[in-house]
């Protein structure tokens, strides 16, 4: 894929799926703002060899005032955004028997960083496509989880991503006529840091016996369908969740 004049916002670009969406689309030559909160070393791996694509941007993005900041620094380092892909997110386990406020205050940070981060970024990116009049492309990365619903210790986790997938829908439906285009990539089950809280409560066979294949997803299956949709070529599919779940879960 050329992406090459495109400048693009990764949030979570430091671990996981976020840091493989970066390097691909930097390897296709887009300009990457690679978000990261505590990975720093972790995020400079992965701009290595792309020092002049791309430059780095911490942010908590739990705490509202450091989700504008990184926007605005991230309009500041590029000079304009063309996408953002909205990645970064936290799967923390409240099992209903925990104290009202324990779980409480999961939920609370779980939405958070899931929601309200992407919706603060998606409100800032669209007053951006519009007056910059080019429009642009929002990538939400949601879950299998948001259709099919998560296991009981997750159901913060499960509610924020079924909130992405509405915002993004909205989003396509709402902004089109500006140009915007929007879309969903629901993954399940992918092999990063997140996932292991789940192999170690559950095994990674039950895992492999849920899905269709005989491989787990690597967050390099996924990587590809973002630089496929930043290069245009998916446009008219504006609104569409794409499943990547290794055929665990058809709806
Ligand atoms: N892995 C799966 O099985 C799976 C399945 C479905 C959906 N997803 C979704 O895919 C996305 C990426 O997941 P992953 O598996 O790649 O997770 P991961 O390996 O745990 O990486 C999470 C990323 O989010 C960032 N992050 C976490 N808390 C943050 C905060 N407070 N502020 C800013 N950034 C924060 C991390 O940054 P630092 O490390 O720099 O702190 C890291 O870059 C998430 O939205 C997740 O819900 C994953």
């Amino acid at each position: 894929m050329d992406l090459r004049g495109q400048r693009i916002l990764v949030t979570g670009a430091s671990r996981g799926i976020g840091a493989a969406i970066a390097r691909r689309l930097l390897e296709d030559g887009a300009q990457v703002a690679l978000h990261y909160n505590s990975s720093r070393q972790e995020a400079e791996g992965v701009l290595r060899g792309y020092e002049d694509q791309g430059v780095l941007l911490p942010a908590n993005l739990a705490d509202p005032d450091r989700t504008r900041d990184l926007f605005e620094n991230a309009l500041k380092a590029l000079g304009h955004l063309d996408a953002l892909v909205l990645n970064a997110g936290v799967f923390l386990p409240h099992p209903i028997e925990e104290e009202l406020d324990q779980w409480w205050a999961v939920w609370k940070r779980t939405l958070a960083i899931n929601l309200d981060a992407p919706g603060l970024l998606t409100q800032m990116a669209l007053r951006h496509f519009q007056a910059h009049g080019g429009g642009g492309r929002l990538i939400y990365i949601g879950s299998r989880a948001a259709f099919r619903g998560e296991t009981r210790e997750f159901l913060g986790y499960a509610a924020s991503k079924g909130g992405l997938t509405s915002l993004a829908r909205s989003v396509a439906r709402s902004f089109g006529k500006d140009n915007v285009k929007s879309f969903v990539i629901a993954p399940g089950f992918t092999r990063t840091a997140m996932a292991d809280t789940f192999v170690k409560e559950y095994g990674e066979q039950r895992l492999l016996d849920e899905i269709a294949l005989n491989t787990l997803t690597l967050p390099e299956d996924i990587a590809p369908l973002t630089a496929f949709i930043c290069s245009g070529q998916m446009d008219h599919a504006t609104g569409t969740v794409i499943d990547i779940n290794a055929g665990s879960y058809m709806h």
